[in-house]
């Protein structure tokens, strides 16, 4: 009976909402909600036609709603245009299935590959395990060899795990970047929002953290493109298919036995792109199948410890603007600022999947686009709340090419209230090897237990320093007092060192990328919101504190040459000098928390 073909027929189309009647059902059974209805009709497929047309593969149609009369309101997955009344509609018995254990190749929503790398395995069957599929660089020979594995798909709408079953973590995800580490320190297995209005560098801020993290991390990695530019997605497949095969290169020519596997980067990585040319069903389905894919390898069984994955979503702010559309398709009355009435339970049904659990922690980044840069638009409202970081962009700061392009005032997460010794002392052991030296283990562990401490010195600094902002531009700097002048230089020396440049934005900086050890960038503002030297240097000696990394580290790197006329200045380069002894002195920081602890 299960084998039965159920078929139906098309009885209205608009837009991408289809109606399909089932005139003789076995049991008066409709087919389920979520699960998918196929179009293999000719003439939709051109398949018969003689004059050359392209032919488009069988439509997929995703249930939605049950009309009364045996009839269903379903979601068209693809193109539209040459559906009609009365052509004949397949049940499916089950819903989108996703490939969910297949790392090194880049899939459109419905689980095809689309990277155009090993064609000849294109998974085209949706039936679970059926076919090979060749991925990326997991080999041991070279990057470009391809190794085969069966496909496993799954249902790609799920319900969340149960409460008993969720676990919190207090480990940090160690990003490298001063701004995120000190400001927003982001918990493994937490989710993360970057957000900003159009061009304020949320997707290259993704791209750093996929570069630095797929590296430091060696954990499997999804990225999802939502309703972003198609470009944007071939960009990425290139540029990490590269970094993958340099990676592997300069590895091989530093120890020619050198594994593929632990050095380059496509095993880990998925990418799963349902853009801007799509439908707005298919836009909505993209974030579900990266989920279920994420689920996979947040669950699955004997990799012999916790496993850790990333979850990359840019941008989730199309997600709902699909599913907006979506609603508006089929008649739904909008809710506030022309949102549909379900906002809220659509984000919420994704976002409580994208959790940790005993066996696993899922740790979700995620662009934010705010439309119109309004902050209090439902849709990022609504997705703010899902978040344990919010790191927010800004389009002043940017216009000032002070990138990253962090508001700090504005950025935050509840990580830095839940530091305490075992963190500290974790973080410590966890990147002991990243420490060369240059600050003692007391000192790093004094730092990272009064974080909480550093980031409210730097936020009320900043934040009273936007007062003085106010009185610069009406009256000059001339009219504020010694101490504000202070409180001024301080705030300015901090918004500049807390830019940094990325390694994924050398080509339009041209300038090298830089990574910071947490205890480095806290150092770094702990010594400019307190040391006295700040106050005596302008505007123009501070601009070197621009796209340095550590501050100390930086000068002595060789790299701090290029700023070789700041060094001109006597003061400025005793007062870099004199941060070296104080990396290793635990009663001078010690003093210095005093300080600021007021
Ligand atoms: N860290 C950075 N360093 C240098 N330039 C940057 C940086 N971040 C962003 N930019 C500049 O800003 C431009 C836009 O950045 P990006 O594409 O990341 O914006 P976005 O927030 O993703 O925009 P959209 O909402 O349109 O997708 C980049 O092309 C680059 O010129
Ligand atoms: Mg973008």
């Amino acid at each position: 009976m299960d084998n039965e073909l159920i078929k139906g027929r098309i009885t209205a189309v608009r837009g991408t909402v289809c109606d399909i009647t089932f005139d003789d059902l076995n049991n008066g059974e409709l087919p389920e909600i979520y699960h998918l209805l196929e179009v293999n009709d000719p003439d939709y497929t051109g398949s018969n036609s003689s004059n050359g047309q392209t032919t488009l593969p069988p439509l997929k149609m995703e249930v939605l709603s049950h009309l009364g009369d045996n009839t269903v309101r379903a979601l068209a997955l693809g193109n539209t245009f040459m559906l009609g009344r009365a052509m004949e509609v397949t049940y499916k018995k089950h819903q989108l299935r996703f490939p969910v254990n297949v790392t090194g190749r880049m899939f459109n929503t419905m689980g095809d590959t689309i990277d155009g790398f090993g064609e000849e395995y294109q998974i085209l069957d949706d039936k679970y395990a059926v076919k090979k599929v060749t991925h990326y660089g997991s080999s041991p020979s070279t990057s470009s060899n391809t190794s085969e594995q069966h496909i496993i798909r799954h249902e790609i709408i799920q319900d969340p795990p149960e409460f008993k079953d969720i676990s919190q973590s207090t480990e940090l995800l160690h990003t490298y970047i001063k701004v995120v580490d000190v400001i927003c320190p982001i918990a493994k297995g937490s989710k993360v929002g970057f957000f900003g209005g159009a061009g304020t560098g949320k997707t290259v801020f993704i791209k750093e953290m996929i570069n630095t993290l797929t590296e430091k991390e060696q954990c499997k990695t999804i990225f999802a493109g939502v309703g972003e530019r198609t470009r944007e997605g071939a960009e990425l497949w290139e540029e990490f298919t590269a970094l993958h095969n340099q990676k592997i290169e300069d590895a091989v020519k530093k120890d020619s036995s050198a594994s593929p596997e632990e050095n380059g980067i496509m095993h880990n990585l998925s990418f799963i792109f349902g853009q801007m040319n799509e439908p707005p069903g298919i836009r909505f389905r993209t974030a579900h199948s990266a989920v279920r894919v994420a689920e996979y390898f947040r669950d699955q069984e004997n990799s012999g410890g916790k496993n850790n994955v990333m979850l990359f979503i840019d941008n989730i702010f199309r997600f709902v603007q699909a599913g907006s559309e979506v609603s508006t398709l089929l008649g739904r009355i909008p809710s506030s600022v022309g949102y549909q009435p379900t906002l809220e339970m659509e984000i919420g049904d994704l976002q409580e999947r994208i959790c940790s659990t005993k066996n696993g922690s899922i740790t979700s980044i995620q662009a934010v686009y705010v439309p119109a840069d309004d902050m209090t638009d439902p849709a990022p409202t609504a997705i703010f709340a899902h978040l344990e970081s919010k790191i927010v962009l800004n389009r002043d700061i940017a216009a000032k090419a002070l990138y990253p392009a962090v508001d700090i005032l504005d950025s935050g997460s509840n990580l830095i209230s839940k530091i305490n010794e075992s963190f500290a002392d974790s973080v410590i052991q966890h990147y002991a090897s990243e420490n060369d030296g240059m600050y003692s283990n007391e000192v790093m562990k004094l730092l990272l237990l009064r974080q909480e401490i550093i980031v409210k010195k730097v936020k009320e600094l900043l934040s009273k320093d936007k007062e003085l902002e106010k009185i610069i531009n009406l009256l000059g700097i001339d009219q504020l007092t010694p101490e504000q002048k202070i409180t001024h230089s301080r705030a300015i020396a901090l918004k500049y060192f807390f830019t940094q440049p990325f390694e994924v934005s050398k080509k339009f900086s041209g300038q090298e990328g830089q990574r910071v050890p947490i205890w480095g960038s806290l150092f770094g503002s702990l010594a400019l919101c307190v040391h006295d030297a700040i106050g005596n240097f302008d505007d123009k000696q501070l601009l070197f504190l621009k796209d340095i990394g550590g501050l100390y580290e930086s000068y002595s790197n060789e790299k701090y040459v290029q700023k070789k006329e700041a060094l001109e200045n006597k003061e400025f380069k005793a007062f870099i000098e004199s941060l070296k002894e104080p990396m290793t002195n635990v009663q001078k920081v010690t003093e210095w928390i005093g300080m600021i602890r007021g």
